[in-house]
């Protein structure tokens, strides 16, 4: 029987892999004389082949035709942001309008809470879990104080009750419903950046929506990752970025979506003149008039350049489909989880959640012996072309991607890991 960890394996497994190609629509960096392992899709993703093409045509319009290259031609900038609208809401399950390209991913929370962090005299409190990521803490609290409400009282984070630091839905929602009649909102990530937990976003709505708070989402780790069904969580709002998984390059132009139920809200908002109706929009008049859904928060005219690169990270998307792209997620990742399992539980222990539906393609890893014995396994394995990345106090994060990582990339990792043992 051919062994799981031998190249064979590996191999036919690749051989049989309905999403090979794509692979070959990557650039990956190289280390030495052969391409590096690189597993930190979570940080930031790799190039799509097709982005250059992309940047270069809107160099050479603006050299040939500058002012005029926003009115003429198929990717004219004046619309430019409506060419990303489509794939972009198939990736994030939503409706066309119910999602817009723009700013990034803080800027475009802190709009979000502006519209719908709406304190009132009982319902202060906004819940986030302990152990964000820190500018959405920054974010939250800077929310908080801007409108004269103490943070020590105002902010709940809930605490992870699983033994590697993890957070049970039980325990969220015992937590919603303890803080309930004081929630103005609930602000949840999509997949934990640092144990690469994923949850159930349709359930943490519900359960926010019962307790009569506002549902936000930063979906940072999961847009690319997880197939999404934003629309139908019922969520109010959610932000993510593209460096991510979505593969547009370092700072992408970021993502937002707001449901449906407020693309005409009234609420207040921070305005500019690229979110008010774009029937009127040039008729420069003095009242702001949204145009309706979540394209009535842009504020600026958007970076063309900066588009660019999520057209072409898109057109793999739509090409490749996030329900395969899932399906050969989670038969990498459970590779690689069973791969450490079998060969390196003596090291290395997995915090991330065993069950598939709690994760994306992350696993976050701990080395036994703490944070000095994690440290020289990173360092080793930068050496052998072998790229995760650190998060501290402990963690290494490893990402197989589904459009670019394979199965002999995992066997790559598993041999770098066995050689630091015995080094
Ligand atoms: C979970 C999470 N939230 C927020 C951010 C901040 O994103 P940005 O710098 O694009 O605003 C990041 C960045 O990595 C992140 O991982």
């Amino acid at each position: 029987m051919t062994e799981l960890h031998s190249d064979d394996y590996a191999n036919a497994e690749d051989a049989a892999d309905p999403l090979r190609s794509f692979r070959n629509e990557f650039l990956i960096p190289r280390h030495g004389d052969r391409e590096q392992a690189y597993f930190c899709g979570n940080s930031l993703g790799l190039q799509p082949k097709g982005a250059r093409a992309h940047v270069e045509e809107v160099l050479d319009k603006w050299a040939m035709e500058a002012v005029e290259g926003h009115f003429t031609g198929q990717a004219q900038w004046m619309p430019y942001h409506e060419l990303v609208r489509e794939p972009l809401a198939h990736v994030v399950g939503a409706q066309p309008s119910e999602v817009v390209a723009m700013n990034s991913l803080t800027a475009n929370l802190h709009l979000m809470m502006v519209s719908f962090y709406q304190p009132s005299i009982e319902r202060t409190a906004i819940l986030i879990e302990a152990g964000s990521f820190p500018s959405d803490r920054y974010a939250v609290e800077s929310q908080l104080r801007y409108r004269g409400l103490p943070p020590e009282l105002c902010l709940i984070e809930v605490q992870p009750d699983e033994p590697n630091g993890t957070v049970s839905m039980q325990h969220l929602e015992r937590t919603i419903a303890e803080h309930g009649p004081r929630l103005a909102m609930v602000l949840w990530p999509g997949v934990q950046y640092r144990t690469g937990q994923g949850f159930d976003l349709k359930e943490i709505a519900r359960l926010g929506h019962n307790a009569g708070a506002i549902v936000g989402f930063d979906l940072a780790h999961a847009a690319g990752n997880l197939p999404l069904q934003l629309h139908d969580s019922g969520a109010d709002f959610a932000v993510w970025c593209h460096y991510k998984y979505m593969n547009s390059g370092p700072g992408a132009v970021a993502g937002c979506f707001v449901h449906e139920r407020h693309a005409n809200s009234t609420r207040p908002r921070f305005a500019g003149w690229w979110g008010h109706r774009q029937s009127t929009r040039f008729r420069m008049g003095p009242e702001f008039e949204p145009t309706p859904g979540a394209e009535g928060w842009q504020l600026s005219n958007p970076p063309i350049l900066g588009l660019a690169p999520l057209r072409a990270s898109l057109e793999l998307f739509e090409r490749a489909g996030m329900e395969a792209l899932r399906a050969k997620s989670l038969q990498l990742t459970g590779y690689l989880e069973s791969l450490i399992r079998e060969r390196l539980s003596a090291k290395l222990q997995i915090v991330t959640p065993d069950e598939p539906e709690r994760r994306g393609c992350q696993l976050s890893l701990r080395v036994a012996g703490g944070r000095e014995q994690g440290r020289s396994l990173f360092d080793f394995l930068a050496t052998q072309g072998v790229l995760g990345d650190w998060r501290e106090p402990d963690v290494i994060r490893i990402s197989p991607a589904p459009f670019y990582n394979n199965h002999a990339d995992v066997v790559r990792f598993v041999r770098a890991v066995e050689a630091w043992q015995t080094s």
